[in-house]
């Protein structure tokens, strides 16, 4: 078949889909290690229109509380209706709002219910979103009306556009002090964000994206170091999945120094 547009972007969501399954898989058995109950309360923040968390919660068969921020309307409304109908026995709510807003706004009080806070991989969006100005947020997360290659050079038109005003040291240290600032006060009986490197950035010219998130992430780990799960813990989960004789996933993806477990 040619690779005219129609079937590249067919390839692409087949590839898409596939990866998503991929990556709930991991966080399904995260979910079993950390057993999360019916009682607790998930909160998946940046999710964008992924439905990785939604999809493992099903794979777990979920029926408890969960929540969704996401402060992209598109995105917003995709996400929760995923959910709604990947866990129809679930209280699904949503907050359209940054994940400091949701925890500005947000009074800890949860009658006893404990919090599993979570985000896939959301500190290199975070930081571009953090430098942002309202018409490129909604080019940037709200991708469903561009091409993939249209939405690759909206991302790297905002990053470039970050370092060229000398702004990615500025942009890692809001986006880590808004994550601390959430996590203290959201409270959460669990935290988890996995941040492996994106092949896709370093393909199109933002390895430094790669490198900003991962120095909030480590930043990050050193903050709540005495908290953090052992990492040959996570290692184990991590080594139960078949890295496909791919390089990059298995020193990325199933590395457990890239999947951030705390215990509060
Ligand atoms: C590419 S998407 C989804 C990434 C997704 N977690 C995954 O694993 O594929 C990133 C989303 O992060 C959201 N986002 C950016 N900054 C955010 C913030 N400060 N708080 C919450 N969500 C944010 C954007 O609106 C966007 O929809």
């Amino acid at each position: 078949m040619p690779d005219n547009g129609r079937y590249s972007i067919k390839k692409f969501s087949q590839e898409h889909f596939v990866w998503e399954e991929y990556i709930s898989g991991i966080w399904c058995e995260i979910f079993s290690f950390l057993e999360v109950k019916n009682e607790d309360f998930v909160v998946e923040f940046a999710a964008g229109r992924s439905s990785k968390i939604s999809e493992a919660l099903k794979k777990y068969e979920y029926s408890g509380q969960a929540t969704v921020i996401e402060p992209n309307q598109v995105c917003f409304e995709s996400v929760t209706k995923d959910y709604r109908s990947k866990l129809p026995f679930a209280v699904i709510t949503g907050e359209k709002k940054t994940f400091q807003e949701y925890a500005n706004d947000m009074t800890p009080a949860r009658g006893g219910m404990k919090a599993i806070l979570v985000a896939n991989h959301p500190i290199d969006d975070m930081l571009l979103a953090s430098k942002a100005s309202q018409e490129d947020l909604d080019m940037l997360f709200d991708w469903t009306s561009v091409s993939h290659e249209e939405f690759f050079s909206i991302t790297k038109k905002v990053w470039d556009k970050i370092i060229r005003e000398d702004n990615v040291h500025a942009a890692v240290e809001d986006v880590y002090n808004d994550l601390v600032m959430g996590i203290e006060k959201i409270q959460p009986a669990y935290l988890v964000i996995s941040q492996y490197d994106s092949i896709t950035l370093e393909r199109n010219g933002m390895s430094g994206l790669n490198s900003a998130a991962r120095e909030v992430f480590v930043m990050l780990a050193k903050k709540f170091r005495d908290q953090r799960v052992d990492s040959i813990d996570i290692q184990r989960i991590l080594d139960g999945y078949d890295d496909f004789n791919d390089r990059h996933i298995r020193e990325q993806v199933l590395n457990a120094d890239n999947w951030l477990i705390i215990r509060f």
